[in-house]
């Protein structure tokens, strides 16, 4: 992959769809089918390490962060060490109590992220393991960590980041199955999310199918004043990368909440002209969704579903293709950059240089 445009109105576009070529990329060789795990080189965690530890922190900013709680939701599932991300730039500001027993992860796609970097540097000055899920080989978060995974997206040039926060969600699948198999995960469930992991590319091939279909529907989004994104559990980082995404290109003002929190409070601003997209994967929450789309429809608010199959309550269906529960995150992502790129399109905005952001923030 290279800086060219290749074709592609914006780096943007081009980048969403070498997500297929980029997947493939972060899984390449490191497959170990013997053990039903994975191989990281540069990891640098021994087995006692991984089997001691007692928590993991994960530190990043933006949509690096929003990975990260894709990656610590993975990492509790597959591994069950108890996990969460922070945004870096909180964490630094804090007095965090900083424990031995805690494996710390900085996630960047630059890997010069000011308050990343800050974050791993006060880390590694209290003494504490840091590892990297970054994007940018030989970069100052890659250099000042003991070690890490690279996560092989190519070069990103759109200032959102599209390619790199999928291929950082499949890095953290790659690390939870490696702490996984070292742990307590089964040979037989190691597979399955082997199996899961080679289904990816062919899965991102069939979500691009749909992209007239996509950008139909954002052409009618383009008039919204306001969105509302939500998820549960491994549907709501989805949903708050999907509002941080539309946010930056598009300038819709749009909110990202747990579906499960709508009735405490934001279920006061859904009416017609308020659309929602919500995150419906046919796990077993499914039906906890399909009631929130039922609340929201009483609202008389417009509902579109990225789902596994159409959704009766939905006005729309982006149909997302089925594979293991646990990698749900990086497919559902897909089709809402599409949707973003499509409404920022149709808005007119230039949407690889949208006005405020530069791609990675260098300073405080
Ligand atoms: C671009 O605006 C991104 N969406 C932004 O949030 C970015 O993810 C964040 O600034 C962190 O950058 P990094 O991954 O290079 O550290």
């Amino acid at each position: 992959e290279s800086y060219d445009m290749g074709g592609h109105d914006t780096y943007m576009h081009k980048e969403i769809v070498e997500q297929v070529d980029a997947v493939d990329r972060v899984l390449r060789g490191r497959i170990d089918d013997r053990f039903a795990t994975v191989r990281l080189g540069g990891l640098n965690l021994d087995a006692r390490e991984a089997r001691t530890m007692r928590r993991v922190k994960i530190l990043g900013c933006g949509s690096a962060y929003h990975a990260g709680q894709i990656g610590a939701q993975m990492i509790e599932e597959l591994a069950r060490i108890p996990a969460d991300a922070e945004p870096a730039s909180e964490f630094r500001y804090r007095n965090p109590v900083v424990e031995p027993d805690t494996l710390y992860i900085a996630v960047s796609q630059s890997g010069e992220t000011y308050d990343t970097l800050a974050a791993v540097q006060e880390l590694k000055r209290k003494g504490a393991r840091v590892l990297g899920v970054v994007n940018v080989v030989g970069s100052a978060i890659a250099r000042e960590t003991d070690g890490g995974v690279y996560v092989h997206a190519g070069p990103e040039v759109c200032v959102v980041s599209t390619k790199c926060f999928t291929n950082t969600a499949v890095a953290f699948a790659l690390l939870a199955l490696h702490l996984g198999r070292i742990r307590d995960l089964s040979v037989a469930d190691g597979k399955r999310i082997i199996e899961g992991l080679r289904k990816l590319p062919g899965q991102i091939a069939e979500i691009m199918e749909q992209e007239d279909h996509i950008a139909t529907l954002a052409k009618e989004f383009a008039d919204a004043k306001s969105m509302m994104f939500v998820g549960r559990v491994r549907g709501y980082p989805v949903a708050r990368e999907a509002s941080l995404k539309l946010k930056e290109i598009s300038y819709i003002h749009a909110e990202a909440y747990p579906a499960s929190e709508l009735k405490h409070g934001p279920l006061a601003l859904i009416e017609p002209a308020t659309p929602t997209v919500a995150i419906v994967p046919r796990d077993d929450l499914l039906e906890k969704n399909r009631a929130t789309l039922e609340e929201i429809k009483a609202r008389s608010g417009r509902i579109l579903a990225v789902a596994h199959e159409p959704q009766e309550k939905a006005d729309d269906t982006i149909v997302v293709p089925r594979n293991e529960p646990e990698l749900d995150p990086v497919l559902m992502g897909i089709p809402l950059q599409l949707l973003a790129y499509h409404t920022a399109l149709a808005l007119g905005r230039d949407i690889d240089k949208p006005r405020n952001l530069a791609k990675s923030v260098t300073v405080e």
